[in-house]
């Protein structure tokens, strides 16, 4: 039965990455949405392949949400890592200081004997402050990070809900709407055909940066993000590696 389960699982992964033209899909069992054990095991499991891919020397770049502050309680505590930088792909998301990715670059570099860079400022700013923050000297070392990123540790959510948490009004909920937003990721809101509609005036890493990196580590579960799934990975560079769960990989496999 298991044996069964299993190879039922690995067929699922390859079936998938085929779909959404990525390297690796990796499933665990059950349904984020429903079940607390499935964000454990999907924490776990991104955990896992982060340390199967780390070196020493190494720049990683992390985003905000849920999902990736779970994956810092899961890696283990080492002293080995002598240069190893952990960066906050881009400010901060809603009044929750526990979910930004400051705080989540600062908590894996605190288990992993790594150093942290932090970028804090609002996650959405006007045009005037936008301009004028770009050429300060922190900000230009921050991009000069993103350009030498080597790997980055993304979660991947629902357009109307990531709106939401971001206390975005109804008037620009609504134009969100209008430009057919299904999914976010990075600050940039997405359609279903994964052409980025919208983004948010943020200082942080830019979609065209992620190309070069070498390891795209997109974390995301529950068969309420299937759609936004779907939507965000019509665009993704082809290296990256997904980890979800079931639940989602069985609603995406129902929409394809
Ligand atoms: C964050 C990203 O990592 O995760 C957002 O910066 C994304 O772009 C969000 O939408 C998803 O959050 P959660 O809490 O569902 O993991």
């Amino acid at each position: 039965e298991v044996v069964r389960e299993w190879s039922g699982r690995l067929q699922l992964e390859r079936q998938l990455s085929q779909h959404l033209h990525i390297k690796e899909v990796i499933i665990v069992p059950g349904n984020v949405d429903t079940n607390t054990n499935a964000t454990m095991l999907l924490s776990q499991e991104a955990a896992k392949y982060l340390e199967s891919i780390l070196t020493d020397e190494k720049i990683v770049a992390v985003t905000g949400g849920s999902t990736i502050a779970s994956i810092t309680n899961f890696v283990q505590e080492t002293s080995k890592w002598k240069q190893l930088m952990f960066i906050a792909a881009r400010g901060g998301v809603g009044k929750d200081v526990s979910f930004q990715a400051n705080t989540i670059a600062s908590l894996f570099a605190s288990r992993m004997n790594g150093t942290y860079r932090t970028l804090y400022m609002p996650d959405s700013l006007s045009e005037e402050a936008y301009t004028t923050m770009k050429n300060e000297p922190f900000i230009q070392e921050m991009m000069d990070l993103y350009e030498r990123t080597n790997i980055i540790i993304h979660g991947i959510g629902d357009a109307e809900e990531m709106a939401r948490r971001r206390n975005t009004n109804e008037q620009e909920i609504e134009r969100l709407k209008e430009a057919g937003s299904v999914s976010e990721a990075f600050g940039y809101y997405f359609n279903e055909q994964g052409e980025a509609v919208h983004r948010i005036r943020t200082i942080g890493i830019q979609l065209k940066q992620l190309q070069h990196i070498e390891h795209l580590l997109a974390v995301a579960g529950g068969a309420k993000k299937a759609k936004a799934l779907l939507s965000y990975f019509k665009q993704a560079p082809a290296q990256t590696v997904l980890v979800t769960d079931e639940g989602a990989a069985n609603e995406m496999m129902q929409i394809i």
